[in-house]
């Protein structure tokens, strides 16, 4: 989607949002899958609330990215814009056992940078890519620990209010992959409390995890992580091996040969090679196992 009405983008230059024309998501997003549209980059979070009414008022849909490492993105022009947080520097602060995190800080730079001054309980998710935004939309978790147990403020934009508002931790409620967040509400900063660790016993646990993830994960390949959700008490990834599905292909998109919940892009795979093989897994799950898979990877198509 194009803006070219001239009192948007002079309104856009007034609320210090940066217009990026006709970008590829494919280039945003780690499955380096997705079509193009106008990319509206966003430097204060106070410009949110206004930055929304001019696209409401002017009806221009619009998505709200964050590190496109959990994202599978439709193919050719996209119908709607994207919104994305630029990172302020510095994007971490520390308060003693507290770290003020920017939703759009890196989420394992934000886990490193909290070890090195003594501040663990994330080592699980050194090896998860993106944003910590993402990771606390989700509630992103990894070997036995998710993020959520940590959070205890939220700055975001809440769409119901249409307000920038600070959320208690007792709040908001954090399942597996899922959190009570609206899906527009948008993550702007996070106050985690994070427990007391020399760096060096952080440093052990992380070096475990990340080899743990290597050994089972295909991490030199672009994908979105795991596909689906684990169903309770099962594995999506054992069952999908179990059908001798790794390595089954539509197109350049495939089912990893590492771990069958990882579904890779192997060269130029499009959006729609992509959903067929999700639906193609998801229908021979299901007729296995009676098993219906929930998508864990965000679809905009
Ligand atoms: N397995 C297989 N074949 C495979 C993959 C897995 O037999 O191809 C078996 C494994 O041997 C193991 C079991 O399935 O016995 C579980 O596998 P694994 O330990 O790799 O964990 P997972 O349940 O597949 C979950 C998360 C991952 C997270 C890992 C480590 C989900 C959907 N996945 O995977 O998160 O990294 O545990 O904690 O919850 C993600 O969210 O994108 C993600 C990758």
């Amino acid at each position: 989607m194009r803006i070219e009405n001239a009192k948007i983008i002079a309104a856009l230059r007034e609320l210090d949002v940066e217009l990026r024309s006709s970008s590829s998501l494919a280039e945003l997003t780690s499955l380096a899958i997705g079509g193009t549209t106008d990319l509206l980059r966003v430097k204060k979070h106070e410009s949110i609330p206004g930055l929304l009414d001019l696209l409401d008022s002017h009806g221009v849909p619009h998505r709200f990215l964050g590190g496109g490492s959990n994202l599978l993105v439709g193919d050719g022009e996209l119908p709607w814009v994207v919104l994305q947080l630029t990172s302020p520097k510095p994007d971490v602060l520390l308060e003693g056992n507290f770290a003020h995190v920017d939703a759009a800080a890196d989420l394992g730079r934000t886990v490193t940078y909290c070890a090195k001054h003594d501040l663990g309980g994330m080592e699980g998710l050194i090896g998860v890519p993106g944003t910590v935004g993402g990771a606390l939309r989700m509630n992103a978790g990894a070997y036995g620990m998710q993020i959520g147990s940590y959070v205890r403020e939220v700055k975001l934009y809440r769409a119901a209010t249409r307000q920038i508002e600070i959320l208690r931790g007792h709040q908001i409620s954090f399942e597996y992959r899922h959190t009570s967040f609206a899906p527009d509400d948008m993550m702007l900063a996070v106050k985690l409390e994070l427990p007391s660790k020399p760096y060096k016993e952080i440093l052990q646990g992380i070096r475990i995890c990340n080899e743990k993830r290597r050994s089972s994960q295909p991490l030199g390949q672009k994908s979105a992580g795991c596909i689906f959700k684990n169903p309770p008490g099962a594995s999506a990834g054992r069952m999908i091996d179990e059908l001798g599905l790794k390595g089954l292909s539509r197109g350049d998109a495939r089912v990893s040969d590492r771990h069958a919940n990882f579904f890779v892009n192997a060269g130029k795979a499009s959006a729609k090679d992509m959903l067929g093989l999700i639906a193609d897994v998801r229908e021979r799950v299901h007729s296995t196992f009676k098993v219906e898979l929930e998508h864990e990877v965000v679809i905009w198509a």
